[in-house]
């Protein structure tokens, strides 16, 4: 089975970007499934009900979010019934530990963990989470979203968890690594990157960003409007031997 999955997707112009290219990619490709990290969608932080519905009508089968989760409160009236993996190690009974997806006659368990390094969000350990979490999964593949700033993290919370999970992808950092590796059959990348405007900051206004750093004033910033957008990602090809490729598009945008 081969998956897309979409790193960060930053803003509503991104949605219109997949709906134009979606369908080609995943022909070109060979793709069955596509699943991306939502955290981003809607201004820059969380994803709305009707963005959720968006990305729902482009066939996205799973959704992983991360520290922005809540940032729409809004989503707390839907997340239960989404097909949205919040992060596990969060203490909230809003939304569910794990996704699971059926896929023909395959049952697919989507995870999401946020890291702990240099995030300022009171997280239960994402290693005790796991450890506990995973005797109860039922799956025949299971995906982690393993959502930090810190590679060291990442890269220890994969080698704890090789052999005993499909893959273990890093997002968070919107910049993609060029590490991805298998290693006990398990798929691994510290960071997916974004999907989002290439002339942005991780996807935000450049000048408002640059501003922050000059000034140190910590206003608002709205997602970067550009001509050309960056979908970045992977694609797991998964079956008695997993397998990980690169996925990276740039694409001019129609006009919005
Ligand atoms: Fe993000
Ligand atoms: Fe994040």
């Amino acid at each position: 089975m081969r998956i897309l999955y979409l790193g960060d997707i930053v803003g509503e112009n991104t949605i219109h970007i997949l709906k134009e290219n979606l369908e080609a990619i995943k022909k070109e490709y060979h793709i069955h499934m596509v699943l991306c990290n939502a955290e981003n969608v809607t201004k820059g932080k969380g994803l709305s009900y009707s963005h959720y519905k968006e990305l729902k009508a482009l066939g996205i089968a799973g959704m992983t979010m991360g520290n922005h989760t809540f940032s729409k409160s809004e989503i707390k009236d839907y997340i239960s019934s989404a097909t949205i993996a919040r992060p596990a190690n969060l203490s909230t009974t809003y939304g569910k530990d794990v996704l699971y997806i059926h896929y023909n006659q395959e049952v697919i368990a989507l995870v999401n963990l946020l890291g702990r390094v240099y995030m300022n969000t009171p997280l239960d350990c994402p290693f005790k989470v796991f450890e506990e979490l995973l005797p109860k999964i039922q799956a025949d593949k299971i995906i982690v979203d393993f959502h930090g700033e810190a590679t060291s993290e990442k890269k220890a919370f994969f080698y704890c968890f090789a052999g005993k999970v499909d893959a273990i992808l890093g997002t968070h950092t919107h910049i993609k690594t060029d590490d991805r590796e298998v290693y006990e059959n398990t798929c691994y990348i510290s960071d997916l990157g974004m999907c989002g405007p290439k002339y942005s900051v991780l996807g935000s206004d450049v000048a408002g960003i640059i501003e922050r750093f000059k000034t140190g004033i910590y206003e608002p910033v709205k997602v970067s409007e550009g001509m050309e957008y960056e979908l970045n990602g992977v694609i797991l090809d998964l079956g008695k031997v997993n397998k990980i490729e690169d996925f990276k598009k740039n694409i001019k945008a129609p006009l919005l």
